[in-house]
């Protein structure tokens, strides 16, 4: 696209003018918003960029690790992989308010991302992956009064505590022209077209108390799902599609035993802008299917529901 090329080396241009010699830090959360404008800043400066990726231990089986091997690997950029399950989890141990649960885990994801920002020596510019709709407009959210899409990611108020110029280089584009951008820098079409995910991660869809245990199972039945969802083709039919593990438990039969394990719920939506949304009508072959190797893949479930909500009066989330 030659409006995305002469774009690219546009902002290259601004960004080597803004920044000079002086070093940039930039959060990533896996996200198209956040990878894209570290890339553009990498090609701008080199290794005068530091990304650090605050890992809170409630990301998808294996997205860890995707996100630093794209990176680091792949890109060749500089990455502090922060991983702070142990302080996230902790904190969370106990807590089944979602509101709760949103602060804990927006209180820490700053401190994390500070205490680790503070060790890269001189930064003066802190980057992000801001795009148009949000300089125009915040938009908040009913699973989450007061909770912004990307609070936890945009560390807001930060810049100006640690006494960091912003760096936004998406800025003027919409969602669709930071995906172009991103095919424009290479970045693979399996990254650039995935779901929205939330800030929060996997604390909120575990309603109510997190475990280990909790997390590791709908980790499993997440990544049956979103495979079937490939499968059939289906994925970018959807704004969003994942698995809810269900605060209860409940009996079934498995041979010639009896199990008593957790529910789980499927979600998947079709929206616009995340504001309202309806329930995708996968065909009951779809489901059966999905349920069954959901079941008989994922140690710890037991039974299998769809959930046909949808927004208002429901959210996309189940906190
Ligand atoms: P709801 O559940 O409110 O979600 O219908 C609408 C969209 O926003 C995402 N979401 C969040 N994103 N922090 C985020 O960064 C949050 O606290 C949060 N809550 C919901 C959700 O995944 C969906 O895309």
């Amino acid at each position: 696209d030659w409006t995305m090329g002469a774009y690219r080396e546009q902002m290259i241009e601004k960004i080597r003018e803004q920044v000079g010699d002086k070093q940039v830090i930039c959060g990533l959360s896996g996200g198209v918003d956040s990878s894209v404008a570290a890339i553009l800043i990498h090609e701008a400066i080199g290794d005068q960029l530091t990304c650090v990726f605050v890992d809170h231990g409630l990301l998808r089986k294996n997205e860890a690790e995707e996100v630093v091997a794209m990176f680091r690997d792949n890109y060749n950029i500089k990455l502090i992989h922060a991983d702070e399950s142990d302080l996230f989890l902790g904190e969370l141990d106990g807590q089944s308010d979602p509101e709760t649960k949103r602060k804990i885990i927006g209180k820490l994801f700053i401190d994390v991302f500070q205490k680790h920002a503070d060790t890269i020596d001189g930064a003066e510019f802190l980057a992000q992956g801001t795009l148009y709709p949000d300089v125009i407009e915040s938009v908040s959210f009913s699973g989450g009064p007061s909770v912004t899409i990307k609070s936890h990611h945009n560390v807001g108020g930060l810049p100006e505590k640690m006494g960091l110029k912003l760096v936004e280089p998406l800025r003027e584009l919409f969602k669709d022209e930071v995906r172009a951008l991103g095919r424009e820098l290479g970045l693979p079409q399996s990254f650039i077209g995935r779901h929205p995910f939330p800030g929060p991660g996997l604390a909120i869809r575990c309603p109510g108390e997190i475990t280990r245990e909790k997390l590791e199972i709908l980790r499993e039945a997440d990544a049956v799902y979103i495979d079937q969802i490939r499968k059939h083709g289906l994925y970018d039919d959807i704004w969003q599609a994942f698995v809810a593990i269900l605060p209860v438990r409940t009996v079934g039969v498995m041979g010639d035993g009896r199990t008593y394990d957790y529910a789980c719920a499927l979600r998947a939506v079709t929206s616009v802008d995340g504001m309202t949304a309806d329930y995708y009508p996968f065909s009951h072959e779809f489901l059966g299917e999905t349920a069954t190797r959901i079941i008989n893949e994922v140690k710890g479930i037991n039974r299998c529901t769809y959930d046909i909500t949808s927004k208002p009066p429901g959210t996309i989330e189940w906190e």
